[in-house]
């Protein structure tokens, strides 16, 4: 009755924003994403039938409150699927900032959702794994596999459509990401909220989603030829529509810090002067910069200088989920 799961995160090439169903996790579009081997959550799961509640643990620390509810209802769906009313010891270990725009939401329930049914003794293959995956967190049902996957938005209601499916695997190409680290600490509008704000009074709401299938068809046309040139500009123009979107919202807001710009702009730069890098923004003020193995030293120096960045964190594309 114990598994221990170890999952990535992944970072969006073209973002998840947007729920039309905010209790199983549906999505309004397709997302796609690069699953990052420099950023991950180890989680062990034990069920055992003489606790009274489930217990959580991150990072060493006991876990109360929204957070602790969320692992909860979360594990209720992995009891249900298994139909053994046990409540489970969940020790977690983020090797990566949380709530900080890292994602790790994602690697954190993919983790927990490998760990959770393995231990409880569910079979499930990928497909499943990942549309329960994604109603821990909707990032997260695309870290069940490692290199490039896309979220299936799906279209029933009862979410059975809505997964993510492998694009290709990790050894597939050897694109790089680094993370440009301007703050780890909390961020004030969490995805969640964020979403469902943007969802519910942005103006540039619909203008985002009607670009989306474009871009989906062409970085998929990218990732196929491997033209990086391809992948970064539309990965970068999609981050820039979805942040738009949160300046129209009520009341408005972004996730950018000052820093924030001043990397972008140094990325413009090192373009202009034909340095092919790109870069993408989560929902958080840093910024993950997109290059290939040969400009590795350039883009650590010019943007480890930058005023306030603290740290550059350099991933390749990672595995799925491991079970240790
Ligand atoms: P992030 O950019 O880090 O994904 P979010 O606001 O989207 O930020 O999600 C952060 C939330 O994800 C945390 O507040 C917590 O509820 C959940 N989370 C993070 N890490 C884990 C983990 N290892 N196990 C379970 N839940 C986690
Ligand atoms: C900007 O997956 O964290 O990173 O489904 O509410 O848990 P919930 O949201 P979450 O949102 C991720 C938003 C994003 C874009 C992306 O990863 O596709």
């Amino acid at each position: 009755m114990k598994a221990t799961a170890k999952a990535h995160t992944n970072i969006a090439l073209i973002k998840y924003w947007g729920k039309r169903n905010e209790s199983i996790i549906l999505p309004t579009n397709n997302s796609l994403s690069l699953t990052l081997d420099g950023y991950f959550t180890t989680t062990t799961v034990e069920y055992n039938n003489s606790l009274s509640k489930d217990e959580f643990t991150l990072d060493g620390l006991a876990v109360s409150g929204e957070s602790y509810k969320r692992v909860s209802a979360f594990l209720d769906l992995i009891r249900n699927m298994a139909g053994k009313q046990v409540y489970a010891r969940v020790e977690s270990v983020n090797d990566v900032p949380t709530a900080a725009g890292f994602a790790s939401s994602a690697s954190g329930f993919a983790a927990l959702a490998a760990a959770g049914t393995k231990a409880i003794g569910l079979k499930l293959n990928d497909q499943e794994l990942s549309r329960l995956t994604r109603q821990g967190s909707g990032s997260a049902c695309r870290s069940i596999y490692g290199g490039f996957a896309e979220w299936e938005m799906g279209m029933r209601e009862d979410g059975s459509d809505s997964y993510a499916v492998p694009i290709a695997p990790a050894d597939y190409w050897d694109i790089r990401v680094a993370a440009v680290v301007l703050s780890s600490a909390q961020k004030s509008v969490s995805s969640r909220v964020g979403m469902r704000r943007t969802v519910e009074t942005s103006p540039f709401f619909q203008g985002w989603l009607d670009s989306i299938s474009k871009d989906l068809l062409e970085i998929k046309q990218g990732i196929q030829t491997q033209d990086f040139e391809k992948v970064g500009e539309i990965a970068e123009a999609n981050c820039l529509k979805m942040h738009a979107t949160t300046l129209g919202a009520s009341p408005p807001f972004t996730y950018w810090h000052d820093t924030t710009l001043v990397v972008m702009q140094k990325i413009w730069e090192m373009r202009l002067q034909g340095t092919p890098v790109y870069f993408t923004i989560d929902a958080g003020p840093n910024v993950k910069v997109l290059y290939l193995p040969e400009y590795e030293e350039q883009v650590k120096q010019t943007l480890g200088s930058l005023p306030g960045v603290s740290d550059i964190r350099l991933s390749r594309p990672g595995q799925g989920i491991t079970y240790l």
